[in-house]
């Protein structure tokens, strides 16, 4: 596993290689302006047959403490009474993705210094989902439940599309499946029609502190692309013979 270090070689490549899952953010404001620029580019996310299966609910303000106020509160006292309407994780998780999502346990735990058997704090942290993290702005994004797989493809590419949009403008954010959940919630509440289907939240903000250093690695480029017909050396054979270039990280 390796992490962003030397991988971005141009402005678009450092926005994608930069991003990362902010989970703190100041509460300073931002306008709808800027959301409403980040929306009108991710639009242009590509999908199957053009269909744009996407739809959001941007909050902010009193809107948004409404629905982080009603998700805490179920969250703190029923959350086995609710249940996402679609699953996330496969119940039996396989390699390397089991050894993968603990790897993330230990890392994202442990930089919170949070012991991954004490399920209190483990709790009291999902919480923090449902402030959005402490964003000025958070989104719900939804998709009609009648289309099929292929529309979670497009709809993944749009969300990647407003998460590097914000990056775009300076800002941060993180997406949320843990939103979910709590359909039952937000459907009355933001009016969502029956055949949405509540797919995860967004945060978006200022990061509250300077970051330094990606927190979770990446599986180096061998362990998931194979390669066939190139007669030219890869990067890391030339990085081999050329150690003076080698990335430090
Ligand atoms: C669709 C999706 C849903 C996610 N849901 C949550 C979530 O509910 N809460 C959370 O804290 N992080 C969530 N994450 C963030 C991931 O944990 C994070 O992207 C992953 O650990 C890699 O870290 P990085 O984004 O900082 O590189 C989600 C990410 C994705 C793509």
């Amino acid at each position: 596993m390796t992490g962003a270090g030397a991988a971005a070689q141009n402005r678009i490549d450092e926005i994608i290689a930069g991003r990362f899952a902010c989970r703190d953010f100041s509460g300073e404001p931002v306008g709808r302006g800027t959301i409403e620029q980040i929306l009108r580019v991710a639009r242009f996310a590509p999908s199957g047959a053009n269909i744009q299966p996407w739809h959001v609910y941007v909050l902010a303000g009193a809107a948004k403490d409404r629905v982080s106020a009603a998700v805490r509160k179920a969250h703190e006292t029923a959350r086995d009474a609710h249940v996402s309407e679609y699953s996330y994780y496969a119940s039996d998780l396989p390699e390397p993705y089991l050894q993968r999502r603990q790897e993330f346990g230990r890392l994202f735990y442990g930089s919170l210094g949070i012991a991954q058997t004490d399920s209190d704090a483990r709790s009291a942290q999902t919480a923090k989902n449902y402030a959005f993290f402490g964003a000025p702005i958070g989104l719900i994004v939804t998709i009609d439940r009648r289309l099929q797989v292929g529309s979670w493809l497009d709809l993944g590419m749009f969300v990647q599309n407003v998460l590097l949009a914000a990056a775009g403008h300076g800002l941060q954010s993180c997406p949320q499946e843990t939103f979910s959940k709590y359909h039952g919630i937000l459907r009355p509440l933001l009016s969502i029609p029956a055949e949405q289907m509540v797919v995860c939240g967004i945060s978006i903000g200022r990061a509250r502190h300077q970051i330094t250093g990606r927190l979770m690695p990446r599986a180096d480029i061998a362990e998931f692309a194979s390669f066939a017909g190139f007669k030219e050396q890869s990067a890391t054979q030339m990085e081999r013979t050329r150690p003076w270039e080698a990335e430090t990280n």
